[in-house]
């Protein structure tokens, strides 16, 4: 028995009511259909501002099909009334709902700031007005900002090289200042490339993993910035899903109010995504087997290499990363095939997005 199924037996045996913002996003989403499948009570929040109407329909579904309870809120992180709303009677916070994207922050620092500090301070706010037991939020890598040693260790950061590093690293600060000052219970978990099934392939601020493999599939370029040397700590999504319910539930008193990395510890390079990726799709597009990236310039502000060290959420929570980047790859695959045969494939530019766009590589 690892931790993880423990703790997945021990919500199963005693369910509990949990609040997921930003549900109508990729992880949010990820995150309540888990906890239905756990016979969990859950409450979405959401204003759609990045998120999308289907990832609530495909946790409306599971609801459905598991018979377990799911309400959704329409609201803004912004409006203290709607987290308040929110809060009510939840025992567990799991707090997604921000604005991601580095080159987002930097067009729109103001904007990025509202939603990822204010809605942040409001949903602590609202979290400690209710009495909630645990708030576990998205923190992230980039929080290390310019410090270039790897493995990434949670104690050692340097200086953000982004409006939306700034907000995430105060997210941090603000949650250890209600841990002191209110005896809130927070863990802040720094996600790094997080990538998986529904994750949006559109507009302008992509992650590289949708993007490409739509890319791909509609005939289109996948550019690369750089030479294909930049590398990061791609993580899938279940292994995400794994460190917040382990986050919720930790009992160590070491545990809490603590930040983790959350990763698998490895390293991959964008050229060696580049061919994992177009060899996930060859056997059902074997004309892709030729197609080679575009390279363009490195592009400023991007750090290089991104690798975590995954020792304290082992030691300190009993994460164990379940899923590697191939076999994660070959799942969020099938799920773009999937979803390209439903729209009707073969690849057809005219059903697919535009690629020119900035690609998130961080
Ligand atoms: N995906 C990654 O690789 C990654 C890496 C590090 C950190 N994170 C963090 O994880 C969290 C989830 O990211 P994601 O990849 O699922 O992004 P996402 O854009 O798919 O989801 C974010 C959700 O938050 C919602 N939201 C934004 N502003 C809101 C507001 N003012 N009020 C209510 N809802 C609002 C959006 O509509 C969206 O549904 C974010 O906090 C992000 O910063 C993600």
């Amino acid at each position: 028995m690892t931790r993880y199924s423990d703790v997945q037996q021990a919500l199963r045996d005693s369910p509990k009511t949990w609040l997921v913002t930003g549900v109508a996003g990729f992880i949010g989403s990820h995150l309540a259909i888990a906890l239905l499948q756990l016979g969990q009570r859950v409450v979405g929040l959401d204003n759609y501002a990045t998120g999308h109407r289907y990832n609530v329909d495909a946790v409306r579904d599971v609801a459905a099909a598991t018979n377990t309870r799911f309400s959704f809120i329409k609201g803004d992180i912004r409006d203290l009334v709607d987290c308040k709303r929110a809060a009510e009677g939840v025992d567990y916070v799991l707090h997604e709902a921000a604005l991601g994207s580095v080159p987002r922050s930097l067009a729109d620092p103001i904007t990025t700031n509202a939603a990822n500090i204010d809605g942040f301070v409001n949903m602590l706010v609202a979290a400690r007005d209710a009495g909630v037991s645990r708030f576990v939020y998205a923190a992230s890598s980039s929080t290390y900002g310019d410090h270039e040693a790897l493995p990434k260790v949670e104690e050692t950061i340097g200086r953000p090289l982004s409006p939306y590093a700034v907000t995430k690293y105060v997210n941090e600060l603000y949650a250890d200042v209600f841990a002191r000052s209110y005896g809130m219970q927070c863990i802040g978990l720094r996600y790094f490339n997080v990538f998986g099934p529904r994750q949006d392939p559109q507009g302008a601020y992509a992650a590289v993993i949708p993007r490409w493999f739509h890319a791909l599939l509609a005939g289109e370029a996948c550019a690369i910035n750089g030479d294909g040397s930049t590398s990061r700590d791609f993580c899938f999504i279940d292994n995400v899903v794994q460190a917040n319910l382990l986050a919720a539930a930790a009992e160590r008193a070491d545990a809490v109010n603590e930040v983790y990395n959350v990763a698998v510890g490895d390293r991959t390079t964008l050229k060696e995504l580049y061919v994992l990726m177009r060899d996930n799709l060859v056997s059902e597009y074997p004309d892709i087997a030729g197609r080679e990236p575009e390279y363009r310039d490195f592009r400023d502000g991007d750090v290089r290499h991104s690798q975590a060290s995954i020792d304290k959420a082992r030691k300190q929570l009993g994460y164990e990363p379940a899923v590697k980047i191939a076999q994660g790859l070959k799942k969020t695959a099938d799920w773009f095939l999937a979803q390209h045969a439903a729209a009707g494939g073969p690849r057809s530019a005219n059903r697919s997005p535009s690629t020119s766009a900035k690609t998130e590589t961080p």
